[in-house]
């Protein structure tokens, strides 16, 4: 029977995402992230980067991934996708395909939180349609 200290998680709520990384070398990663344009997305972004991975960068426009990468400090593929927008994310898999990097992570960021009113896309609450984009953000490294 494993030790149950052997399982504990050495960070806490005050870890940087560089505290998390600290050590660990992602060169020759690619790694795609949606939301990268803000807050969490944003400085998970910049501290893969700054340990070596190549990050495919989503956001809802091309300008605004390339923004953030440039406000990161570092370097990627910025790619658009609307995650509300089927047609947006059908486009994004094709130009990520396209890329022809296997993926060694994705990280499905982007989310919408505290919507204010039940706004629906395709016949589901708006919230819920955006933030389950795991599977769409799956189909994105499939
Ligand atoms: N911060 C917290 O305490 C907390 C707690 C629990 C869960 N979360 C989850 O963690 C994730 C990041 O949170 P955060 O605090 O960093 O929020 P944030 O700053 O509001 O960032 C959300 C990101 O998701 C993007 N996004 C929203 N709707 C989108 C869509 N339809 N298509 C593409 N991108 C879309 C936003 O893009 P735009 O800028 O273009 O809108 C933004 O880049 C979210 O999924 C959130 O639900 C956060």
């Amino acid at each position: 029977m494993r030790n149950s200290s052997s399982l504990a998680i050495p960070f806490a709520g005050r870890s940087t995402a560089d505290d998390v990384l600290s050590g660990v070398d992602l060169a020759g990663k690619t790694i795609l992230i949606t939301g990268c344009n803000s807050g969490i997305g944003f400085e998970t972004m910049r501290a893969l980067q700054a340990h070596g991975a190549h990050v495919i960068a989503l956001a809802r426009s091309e300008q605004s991934a390339r923004d953030a990468i440039a406000g990161a400090g570092g370097s990627g593929t910025p790619v658009a996708c609307d995650l509300g927008d089927l047609a947006s994310v059908d486009a994004a898999i094709g130009k990520i395909h396209g890329l022809g990097r296997q993926l060694d992570a994705v990280i499905a960021n982007a989310g919408v939180m505290g919507a204010s009113q039940a706004e629906q896309l395709y016949g589901v609450e708006k919230q819920f349609w955006v933030l389950p984009a795991g599977q769409r953000s799956a189909r994105l490294g499939a």
